[in-house]
């Protein structure tokens, strides 16, 4: 069984859509097993995206993720991080596949709805920045 970290991005939680979007997770075998509301910070986003810094969007993404509020969650499953790829689909929605969270909600590259840990290195990095062990609860 692994774990994943996942994103409900301000796009998504401004327009209500908080629930759809974990009920997709728990539809394909993903169990929400620490889940918290955060209004990140400028500082927290950099922090988070580090690893983006020397991109050209870097300004915009850490603008656009600290102008309201986020669902942090740690989803368990079977291959949870390919799985939850999979479901949330194409960081462009425009090339996402049918039935995926970003082609159903996403509204650009930018505001795209979801983010999933990509590696188990960067699922365990994500985990631990967000979430203290006693708060994940499998
Ligand atoms: P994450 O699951 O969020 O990591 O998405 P990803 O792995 O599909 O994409 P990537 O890691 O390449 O980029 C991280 C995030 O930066 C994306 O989810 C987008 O929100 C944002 N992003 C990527 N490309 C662009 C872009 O061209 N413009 C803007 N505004 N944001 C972008
Ligand atoms: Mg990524």
């Amino acid at each position: 069984i692994e774990r994943t970290f996942s994103m409900i991005k301000p796009d998504a939680t401004k327009r209500n859509l908080t629930g759809a979007i974990t009920k997709i997770f728990e539809e394909n075998g993903l169990r929400v097993v620490a889940s918290k509301r955060v209004w990140m910070a400028r500082r927290e986003a950099e922090a988070f995206y580090a690893e983006h810094k020397e991109r050209p969007f870097f300004g915009e993404l850490v603008d656009f993720m600290s102008s309201g509020p986020t669902i942090v969650q740690v989803l368990e499953g079977e291959n949870a991080i390919a799985k939850n790829r999979e479901i949330m689909g194409a960081t462009n929605p425009e090339k996402a596949d049918e039935g995926t969270i970003r082609k159903l909600f996403a509204l650009s590259m930018g505001e795209n709805s979801v983010h999933g840990s990509d590696a188990p290195e960067t699922a365990a990095r994500e985990i631990g920045f967000w979430f203290s062990e006693t708060e994940i609860v499998g």
